[in-house]
């Protein structure tokens, strides 16, 4: 709580800069390296609070994993059946995809294990992995009937179901098909929308046979999986901050090289472009089964649009952001069908109305999303983080047009997912 941060107004900003690893693919690298067979490098791997958490959680399932001077990952592979049984609580800090995804992968494991994690973490959701992973024949049991972490997972034979997930997550649709992996037979996962489907691509590129469905995938169990060379792109949910920080800065002309851009992950741009934002994906290209671009970003006249549907778990990070390009954009932006914002590192609908109205922007909280009314500039303001790591860096991104200085306090949750966040900003502004 005692870290925070002053940031001022930027006169312009530019730059060519690259962002650090997509979290997402750096966590599924190291699930999915621990239990192929041979070893895995991960070059590019995301250095923060969150990854290193399931670092450690692999670890202390005996697998080993060395880092070099350039932190790449050699993670020796044990195998489907390698993982050891951990003699200690495994914490998963603040990272609900740790939690999530490792609730799958232990519930096809022949030993009891508990995860945990930190204030935040113990308040949200966990019934949506925990209610599929019964069903397949899991014991897990946790707070507030399996509702709230810690959750206790007694692992162990595991039975393929055709699971039809009500909300469209990612996390639900991971742990469902990493439990999936242990089933003798096929498991099906079917979703409203489609969520980022990292976990697909990296199964298939590591031999798994996975096959896409209308509207869902399936997975055919007990595949061999064998450790590849992962290069993980840079984290288009980072790079987010700094396309709207150079779009809301008349002038800016930013470079962002090496971003992951796939389809499931892209919505922000989309988003950003159907505002009026001069964004241009250069050099595309594939690497380790993952799309990849540099995008090439200027200052411009950003518009209100309306948003839901199809588009919001397209980009679901990165709603704190877009209602900083919405309250500098001329009219009236809708997010709508966005109530999954309420169950994210802290409730994002009321972390926006509340912090970005102390700066001055017309903002108004609906249920399953906000309208927003764009102003010609906010005002400094004192406002807090909400222990959330995309909150702080949305403020920080908003000051860049504050009138007077914004003192963002709580600012130490930026670790988690952007390490180099601060003296990044720093170096683009000018
Ligand atoms: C993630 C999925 C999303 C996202 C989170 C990372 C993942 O969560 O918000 O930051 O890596 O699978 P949901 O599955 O809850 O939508």
């Amino acid at each position: 709580m005692s870290e925070y941060r002053i940031v001022t107004g930027a006169r312009s900003l530019g730059g060519d800069i690259r962002v650090p690893g997509d979290k997402s693919i750096s966590h599924r690298s190291i699930m999915f390296g621990s239990i192929a067979e041979g070893t895995t490098k991960v070059h590019g791997f995301l250095h923060g609070e969150d990854n290193h958490a399931t670092l450690a959680a692999f670890r202390a399932m005996g697998v080993e994993i060395a880092e070099d001077a350039a932190g790449v990952l050699t993670i020796l592979g044990r195998g489907l059946d390698g993982l050891r049984e951990p003699t200690d609580v495994l914490d998963c800090g603040n990272s609900g995809t740790t939690m999530r995804l490792m609730c799958g992968l232990l519930s096809g494991q022949r030993f009891f294990s508990v995860l945990t994690g930190d204030q935040y973490l113990r308040r949200r959701p966990m019934k949506r992995v925990v209610k599929p992973l019964n069903e397949m024949g899991a014991r897990i049991l946790g707070r507030h009937g399996g509702e709230r972490a810690p959750l206790a997972i007694d692992g162990g034979a595991i039975r393929p179901i055709s699971y039809r997930s009500p909300i469209a997550s990612a996390q639900v649709k991971s742990a469902v098909l990493l439990a999936g992996l242990y089933a003798d037979g096929l498991t099906e996962v079917f979703e409203p929308h489609l969520s980022r489907d990292h976990s697909e691509r990296m199964l298939n590129y590591f031999g798994a046979d996975l096959q896409r469905l209308d509207g869902g995938v399936a997975l055919p169990g007990r595949p061999r999986l064998i450790g590849r060379e992962v290069q993980v792109p840079g984290d288009i949910s980072s790079a987010a901050f700094f396309l709207v920080a150079a779009l809301i800065t008349p002038g800016a002309e930013l470079l962002i090289r090496n971003v992951g851009v796939n389809p499931t992950r892209s919505g922000i741009i989309d988003i950003l472009q159907a505002m009026g934002g001069d964004i241009v994906l250069q050099d595309q290209r594939t690497r380790s089964g993952e799309p990849v671009a540099d995008l090439l970003v200027r200052g411009s006249d950003l518009q209100g649009i309306e948003i839901g549907g199809d588009l919001v778990p397209r980009a679901i990070d990165e709603f704190p952001v877009i209602s900083v390009a919405a309250a500098l954009a001329r009219g009236t932006t809708t997010i709508a069908d966005a109530e999954e914002l309420r169950v994210k590192e802290t409730d994002r609908i009321a972390a926006i109305c509340s912090e970005l109205g102390k700066l001055g922007a017309r903002v108004e909280a609906r249920p399953d999303g906000m309208m927003i009314e764009g102003v010609e500039e906010l005002a400094g303001a004192e406002v807090e983080s909400h222990g959330d790591h995309r909150i702080a860096m949305s403020l920080a991104v908003a000051a860049l047009r504050a009138k007077s200085e914004v003192r963002i306090n709580d600012t130490g949750c930026t670790a988690t997912s952007f390490p180099n966040f601060w003296s990044l900003l720093e170096q683009v502004k000018q």
